[in-house]
């Protein structure tokens, strides 16, 4: 059966144990547990332990994993260097070169069974957060800061992003959108891991893999799209005429749609809560205002499916916290490690090549004409 021009919509490429998704119904499971239920009382390193591990870990547990995670933070000097050679590139091509070099320069970390893969990966998921943080001080002409082991995953990342310890409100925050973001089944991005890991490729290739996919606008950089589309209402009564261009001109608005999510996208209706409280709280209700008419402007496609999806409320999120707009992908890759490397892990234990097909529609039966005759004819031809 051919799928062409369908983005593989509804194919079914794997089973997997490690999310469950009803888009019709807006559900997200994460290993049996609903997100809504693991938002706000389970912590990025919870969920994390949950993603990798299949099962909620005891209090010794996490401890133990609290501590591999807070041991794997610290970055080697060559990495910091490039991030500073780079300072003026794309935040997610850094993001993506310092990981590479990472896993280039530890030959410990070119494991490609679940086994040896698991530590790389724990590790891993605590050095991207390093790496952005070092990579936003390093573009602000600053130094960057060393992490602290007595902060949370979460609190850690502000800490070493801002120099200072975050309010816990921040830190708790962060750390819901983390867990927001920490799994979404076969996804883009976590598809790219699954087919570099599919190859036996190493784990950190795989994630490099991931990192370059979550960057497109369409996957990871919607929420990046959906601030720059908020600067430029810049008047929440500006909102409906906006969508209403937008729309008009066949353009896509930013942070709509999703290809599963045909209802609303749980982890949205998480964020939306903290944007709207958060702005409130900051003296800085446009934004969420600005949104809410966006939305407002967009509920004729409802009917079509079309829903607020995660990157929507995301942006604002993180711009209240103080997080640049050019951080946000980035801010993606921090919290997706984890189930990144819980598929990259499920990948290997039953391993197969993924090659699909592609059906070919161009000719088949063409004649060669040596290069000598082509230009001989292209010269009759042009006289
Ligand atoms: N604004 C307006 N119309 C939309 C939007 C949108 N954001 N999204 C989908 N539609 C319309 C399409 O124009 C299409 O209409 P048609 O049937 O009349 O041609 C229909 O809905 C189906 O859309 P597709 O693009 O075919 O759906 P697909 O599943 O391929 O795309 C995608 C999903 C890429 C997310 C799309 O909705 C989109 O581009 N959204 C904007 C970007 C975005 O927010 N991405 C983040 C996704 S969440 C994430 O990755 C974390």
């Amino acid at each position: 059966m051919s799928n062409a021009g369908t983005g593989l919509k509804g194919v079914v490429l794997d089973e997997t144990r490690i999310a469950f998704i009803d888009g019709d119904e807006g559900k997200l499971v994460y290993r049996g547990y609903n997100i809504h239920d693991l938002a706000h009382v389970a912590t990025f390193e919870e969920v994390s332990y949950l993603l990798l591990y299949g099962d909620l870990p005891t209090r010794a547990e996490l401890a133990a994993f609290d501590r591999r995670l807070k041991a794997g933070r610290p970055i080697p000097e060559q990495v910091i260097d490039i991030i500073k050679s780079l300072s003026a590139a794309n935040s997610m091509d850094v993001l993506r070169t310092a990981v590479s070099a990472l896993v280039a320069l530890d030959e410990n970390s070119h494991a490609a069974n679940a086994e040896l893969a698991l530590p790389v990966g724990i590790r891993l998921i605590s050095q991207t957060a390093t790496i952005v943080a070092a990579m936003h001080r390093i573009r602000n002409g600053l130094e960057p800061v060393a992490p602290r082991p007595d902060l949370s995953h979460a609190a850690n990342f502000l800490y070493m992003m801002f120099g200072h310890e975050p309010s816990a409100e921040d830190a708790k925050i962060i750390d819901l959108d983390l867990v927001l973001h920490a799994e979404h089944s076969s996804n883009a991005s976590t598809f790219a891991a699954r087919v570099a890991a599919g190859t036996a490729a190493d784990i950190g290739s795989a994630i490099v893999a991931a990192i370059a996919t979550l960057k497109g606008p369409l996957h990871g950089g919607a929420a990046e799209a959906v601030q720059k589309t908020v600067e430029e209402i810049g008047d929440p009564q500006k909102a409906i005429d906006f969508v209403e261009e937008k729309i008009k001109a066949g353009e896509k608005v930013m942070g709509f749609g999703h290809r599963v999510y045909k209802n609303d996208d749980p982890r949205g209706i998480e964020l939306k809560d903290i944007a709207r409280d958060l702005g409130e709280k900051r003296g800085q209700g446009q934004w969420f205002q600005i949104l809410q008419q966006v939305e407002k402007a967009m509920q004729p496609y409802r009917a079509k499916g079309i829903y607020p999806n995660v990157d929507f409320y995301a942006g604002a999120v993180y711009s209240l916290i103080g997080i640049p707009d050019e951080l946000f992908v980035p801010m993606f890759a921090v919290g997706r490690m984890p189930g990144w490397v819980a598929h990259v892990l499920e990948q290997y234990e039953d391993n197969v090549l993924i090659r699909p097909l592609l059906d070919y529609t161009g000719p088949r039966h063409l004649r060669y004409v040596p290069i000598d005759e082509r230009e001989a004819e292209a010269v009759a031809y042009a006289s």
